[in-house]
């Protein structure tokens, strides 16, 4: 039995394809290389000895999409394909709305003409927008605020809206907070080809050397030390949410067969106490400086987790020095590979 994971060479992609590979599932990886390389496929197959079968072809192709879903024995989709940098939303709305919306309408299709009704969609926790309560569940309402955001409920929307009509589909919206670290051989971790936009690879960056310093945008958000919080999750713990996603599809009610769930560890940390936890567990100082906030952040996002642990029976296991840890070991050994 085969999976397609799309966006199969990006970060979460790639480390959702070595647990399935590990478990005896057949690959197949479909990524147009906009953010990330093929030599993904060479780590995998170092990692589990398997090679997984890898198309670079874009979702919005329903061609070469039909062409995979012709090869293999496609049983489910892992749906992660998708620009996701928040700031370049803002200037190419309409790539974002292309890309990410139309292309998930064409993998649908094709989904349905193959007679192929389990779909795990990365979604994300910017859909929420603002929070109004904390800890965030999934029936907080959602307020995107960027193009990206609002790419993700239109997904969303359609995957729902797709589910009433049919009760065939059985979809899950996986909802990530912030998923860092890298895979346990350091082989794999987030290795974007694009401009970074997230902490961790600017923490990378400073330790690496490439840049000077950090810049931490704002020290006077509603926070006890003043700088901004954010659930981080292990991507090994988000991949664990997949597994039992995929676990959990195969016993979906067809009176019950959309669900949003949260990925996240449940609680939050400072973008200090990040740098911290960070500093310390690798012995590395990180020199920063504050600056502006950033237009759109806001000041704490943590999410409620209770869902994907009663329906997926799914727990977060590692820690924030986890995280920490392992980001860096990946950052050392891509130096030296
Ligand atoms: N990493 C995060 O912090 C985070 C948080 C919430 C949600 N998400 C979502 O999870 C998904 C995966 O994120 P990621 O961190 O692995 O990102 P990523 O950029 O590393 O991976 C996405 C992959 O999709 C590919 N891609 C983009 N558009 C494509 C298209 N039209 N056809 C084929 N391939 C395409 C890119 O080349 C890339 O390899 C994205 O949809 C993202 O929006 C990520």
């Amino acid at each position: 039995m085969s999976i397609l994971i799309t966006g199969g060479t990006g970060y979460i992609g790639s480390h959702c394809a070595v647990e399935l590979l590990k478990n005896n599932f057949e690959v197949v990886l479909l990524d147009n290389l906009s953010n990330s390389t093929e030599a993904v496929c060479k780590h995998l197959y170092k990692i589990c000895g398997k090679k997984p079968n890898f198309y670079r072809g874009n979702i919005n192709n329903e061609e070469v999409l039909d062409y995979i879903f012709k090869c293999f024995d496609i049983k489910a989709v892992i749906h992660c394909a998708g620009l996701k940098a928040v700031g370049e939303s803002v200037l190419k709305p309409i790539e974002y709305h292309e890309n990410n919306v139309e292309g998930t309408k064409s993998l649908l299709s094709v989904m349905q003409k193959h007679d192929v009704y389990k779909l795990i969609f990365s979604s994300s926790a910017s859909v929420y927008g603002n929070p109004e309560y904390h800890p965030i569940d999934e029936m907080h309402p959602l307020n995107p605020l960027n193009p990206y955001a609002s790419s993700k409920v239109k997904i969303e929307e359609i995957l729902k809206k797709l589910s009433i009509e049919n009760s065939k589909w059985k979809i899950l919206s996986l909802r990530y907070f912030n998923p860092i670290g890298a895979h346990d051989s350091y082989l794999l971790g987030d290795d974007p080809t694009g401009q970074p936009n997230n902490l961790f690879p600017f923490i990378m960056k400073v330790a690496m050397g490439e840049r000077e310093e950090l810049e931490i945008f704002g020290n006077d958000y509603n926070t006890p030390d003043g700088t901004g919080i954010r659930d981080y999750i292990h991507i090994m713990d988000l991949v664990d949410g997949h597994i039992s996603s995929m676990l959990y599809l195969e016993k979906m009610e067809a009176s019950l067969n959309y669900e949003n769930i949260n990925l996240g560890a449940g609680r939050g940390y400072s973008v200090l106490e990040v740098l911290d936890s960070f500093e310390t567990v690798n012995n590395l100082k990180i020199p920063y400086r504050f600056t502006e906030r950033r237009e759109g952040d806001v000041d704490n996002s943590y999410a409620n987790i209770s869902k994907a642990k009663v329906k997926l029976d799914w727990m977060p296991k590692r820690t924030i020095e986890d995280m920490c840890t392992s980001a860096w070991s990946f950052q050392k050994k891509k130096i030296l590979v």
